[in-house]
């Protein structure tokens, strides 16, 4: 959160009785414009309501052509509509409860892993797999660069002729308040470039990077998902004991 500009990008919403809500405006640049994303923690539905508003407000005054709100799955739609959001893509938070007894899966021949040289290379990768996913969003070598997370979190499989095919990325969290054994390793980033599909690459580097999450005491796993992936990518969570957790869905407002 280091360089998010709170003054111009997060609202609390206060009354006599103190704090209601708060929002927080995010963007990123997609392929169809800047895409904003709004967060909100609020004590009433009115005040979340109130807090979207004017984040949208915001998002389109600064030139985004769309805004999304993540609520749970079963957010009153109806409630929305009058701001102009509506439902677009039901998202799952998947959770494996434990970090005990991931499958051995080993790479496919041909390929090894390895931990990429450079950010580029990362970056590289990830735009590669990533292109055809929804409200996808390119990454630099910059953002790379200011992960923060341990090298050994960031997993690439290499062909023999030092292509990279597939790449997994994951962090550790702590949540307050939070029912998951702490710390939680994030699976941040699953992907394999087409060409290289299908050959257990997301499996593997998957079953990896859990057992490294386990190293650095990782006591639970998380990740998130596009419950409507045209490559099914929940499949494979669910092969290495991810569960559904929570559904979101993601609200969208368009300009
Ligand atoms: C989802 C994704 C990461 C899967 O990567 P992958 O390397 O193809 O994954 P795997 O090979 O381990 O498994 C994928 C499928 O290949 C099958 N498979 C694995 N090895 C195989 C082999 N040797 N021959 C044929 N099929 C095989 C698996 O059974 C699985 O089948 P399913 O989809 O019917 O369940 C990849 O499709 C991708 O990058 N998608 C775009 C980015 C994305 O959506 N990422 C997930 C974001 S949450």
């Amino acid at each position: 959160m280091g360089d998010f500009d709170w003054e111009a990008r997060s609202r609390a919403l206060e009354n006599g009785t103190g704090p209601q809500g708060f929002v927080l405006v995010w963007h990123r640049e997609g392929m169809e414009g800047t895409v904003a994303r709004l967060e909100t923690a609020a004590r009433s539905e009115p005040a979340r309501l109130e807090l979207l508003e004017w984040g949208l407000r915001l998002s389109r005054a600064a030139g985004a052509s769309a805004a999304q709100a993540w609520l749970p799955a079963d957010y009153d739609a109806a409630a929305l509509a009058p701001l102009g959001l509506s439902p677009v893509r039901p998202f799952w938070r998947m959770d494996r409860a434990d970090l005990e007894g991931v499958p051995a899966a080993p790479l496919a021949a041909g390929y090894r892993l390895a931990v990429p040289a450079q950010p580029g290379v990362a970056a590289q990768t990830f735009n590669q797999a990533f292109a055809d996913h929804w409200r996808f969003s390119p990454v630099t070598a910059d953002q790379v660069r200011s992960y923060g997370q341990p090298a050994d979190l960031c997993l690439i499989a290499m062909t023999e002729d030092d292509t990279p095919a597939a790449i997994v990325w994951s962090a550790l969290e702590e949540h307050d308040a939070d029912t998951r054994a702490q710390p939680v390793g994030l699976v941040n980033v699953v992907g394999t470039v087409p060409g290289h599909r299908r050959q257990g690459l997301g499996l593997a580097l998957t079953a990896e990077a859990l057992r490294r999450l386990d190293r650095h005491s990782a006591r639970s796993a998380s990740l998130y998902v596009d419950a409507m992936n045209p490559t099914r990518a929940y499949e494979l969570y669910r092969r290495l004991g991810f569960e559904v957790a929570y559904q979101y869905q993601v609200f969208e407002a368009r300009w």
